[in-house]
């Protein structure tokens, strides 16, 4: 048996770096997600496992893959998946792969402000439809996005990356993040609290990472103080965001749109949102260029190739 486990199918560029760095590995030939009773019998006995967001790594998984397991290498930013306090008591590693998928997401939450703020999803479903009677002056009518104000929830490499690109728009800047950020002041963008970036703000981009605390930190509650021209973004994690109170609000025209990447409970959507017209709805794409995914499978190898020779890795998470 091989010591690393890949979990699913990755860019070769990340196989390229294990077979360069002398790590031997198997992996599962299928692009899906192993079931739990899979995934455990897979990961016995190995000393590093490099997984996807679609894998929850538990302790009950850590266990299985035994004593010896000192890494798992997540191929992706955020790690909500993998129980890191479970890993800590176990002396477990865990590495993730940020800043190079940081370009990428920014540009996706741009495309779903640019296709909400415009109703692309919704024109082009008539189109496709053969529906289109032909120009009319008031077809379509979206929003203006140039001068309007953006705020940004979460004020991390993402969020940075987004706020520099509304400049292009000159858009006014909002942001909340625990305590100010410099890189953020630098790009003419005020601190706020959520309130005031809810309330005062024409499109709010979600960045945040999913915790216990930033679970449904957008209910009801939150979506009623936007503006009813407002658009919510999400390429952060779905259950960031309830799903619910977001039909309700799409529905009722609480908030003029939504363009989401991501999902309470991927790969199902809610059935409310499927109806919703000023939804754009992408699944969970927002890294998803060549060259990123490319870099994120090579970081990942790197860490575990660190680990197994006894080095620091590039990117633990604590
Ligand atoms: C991440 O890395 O966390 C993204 O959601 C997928 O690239």
């Amino acid at each position: 048996m091989n010591p690393i486990y890949i979990t699913r199918q990755i860019p070769q560029a990340g196989l390229d770096v294990l077979r360069e760095q002398g790590g031997a590995f198997d992996i599962n030939q299928d692009d899906h997600p192993l079931t739990k009773a899979e995934l455990k019998a897979a990961v016995k006995g190995r000393s590093a496992i490099m997984c996807l967001l679609t894998d929850t790594i538990d302790g009950e998984v850590l266990d299985a893959a035994g004593t010896q397991l000192k890494v798992v290498a997540n191929v992706a930013v955020g790690y909500n998946n993998i129980d890191v306090n479970a890993a800590k008591a176990r002396n477990v590693i865990v590495t993730n792969t940020p800043g190079v998928l940081t370009d990428a997401t920014a540009d996706c939450a741009w495309a779903l402000l640019m296709a909400s703020a415009r109703r692309l999803g919704e024109s082009e479903r008539v189109l496709r439809a053969g529906k289109w009677p032909g120009w009319g002056i008031l077809q379509f009518l979206g929003q203006e996005i140039a001068g309007r104000t953006l705020g940004i929830v979460g004020a991390g490499r993402i969020g940075y990356a987004v706020g520099r690109r509304a400049r292009g728009f000159d858009m006014k800047l909002l942001y909340t993040a625990r305590t100010p950020k410099p890189d953020m002041d630098s790009v003419g963008a005020k601190h706020v609290d959520l309130e005031t970036c809810l309330r005062q703000s024409d499109f709010v981009s979600l960045h945040v990472p999913l915790t216990a605390e930033t679970k449904h930190l957008i209910g009801k509650r939150q979506l009623e103080m936007m503006k009813p021209t407002a658009h919510l973004i999400n390429t952060a994690r779905g259950p960031v965001v309830d799903e619910a109170a977001l039909v309700e609000a799409l529905k009722t025209k609480r908030i003029a749109g939504a363009g989401l990447d991501v999902y309470e409970e991927e790969p199902k959507i809610h059935p409310g949102l499927l109806e919703c017209e000023n939804a754009v709805l992408a699944p969970h794409i927002g890294s998803a260029t060549t060259e990123t995914r490319g870099k994120m499978a090579t970081m990942a190898a790197q860490n575990v190739a660190a680990v197994l020779k006894g080095q620091k890795p590039l990117n633990p998470v604590l």
